[in-house]
């Protein structure tokens, strides 16, 4: 019956997407996208300037790091959704960025030349990561949308946005 087949193979693959896309809700946040006005927010908070590495913990769609493109020397981030990250490094190739994507988790990112990372995860998310971010090169700044790090002492604060700043050396 090649119509059944045809209709289990179409099932098989869009459970495969969906589990796919879900299944960051298991390793830190699922895919909600930080507003673009708060985007802008964020960059202008966190200080970003041409002498700025920004990277991104769990980039999405890309959108803080394309916004960051414009300001930042460099960006980057990680991602650990298969088909996002092979999504938004297929665009910025066709649009010829330097961005520099990585396909993996957050928690084993390299961060030594970031000096400021972005992010929106999860409150347990933000907990675990804390030590390996209170790490960092001095001056590196930490700008958290939606979630703040409760055990450190923000450098800038938008509550009614709901960012959050921290800088290494003053947490
Ligand atoms: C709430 S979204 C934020 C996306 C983007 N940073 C933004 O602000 O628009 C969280 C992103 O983190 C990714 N993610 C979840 N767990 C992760 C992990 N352990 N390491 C890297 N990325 C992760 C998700 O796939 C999702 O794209």
């Amino acid at each position: 019956m090649p119509v059944n087949i045809a209709v289990y193979f179409a099932l098989v693959v869009f459970l495969l997407f969906a589990f796919i896309s879900f299944w960051p809700v298991f390793t830190g946040a699922n895919w909600e996208p930080t507003p673009m006005k708060k985007v802008k927010r964020m960059l202008d908070m966190a200080r970003v300037t041409k002498r700025d590495y920004v990277y991104d913990l769990g980039f999405g769609d890309g959108r803080i790091l394309f916004a960051a493109l414009g300001r930042a020397a460099k960006a980057g981030g990680s991602e650990i959704e298969p088909i996002k990250w092979l999504a938004v490094k297929i665009y910025a190739t066709i649009k010829k960025t330097k961005l520099d994507l990585r396909l993996g988790s957050a928690y084993s990112a390299d961060l030594r030349k970031a000096t400021v990372v972005a992010m929106f995860m999860t409150p347990l998310v933000n907990k675990i990561i804390a030590e390996k971010l209170s790490k960092l090169k001095k001056g590196t700044r930490i700008v958290s949308y939606h979630w703040p790090f409760p055990q450190w002492k923000p450098v800038r604060v938008d509550t009614q946005a709901r960012i959050y700043v921290y800088e290494t050396g003053k947490l």
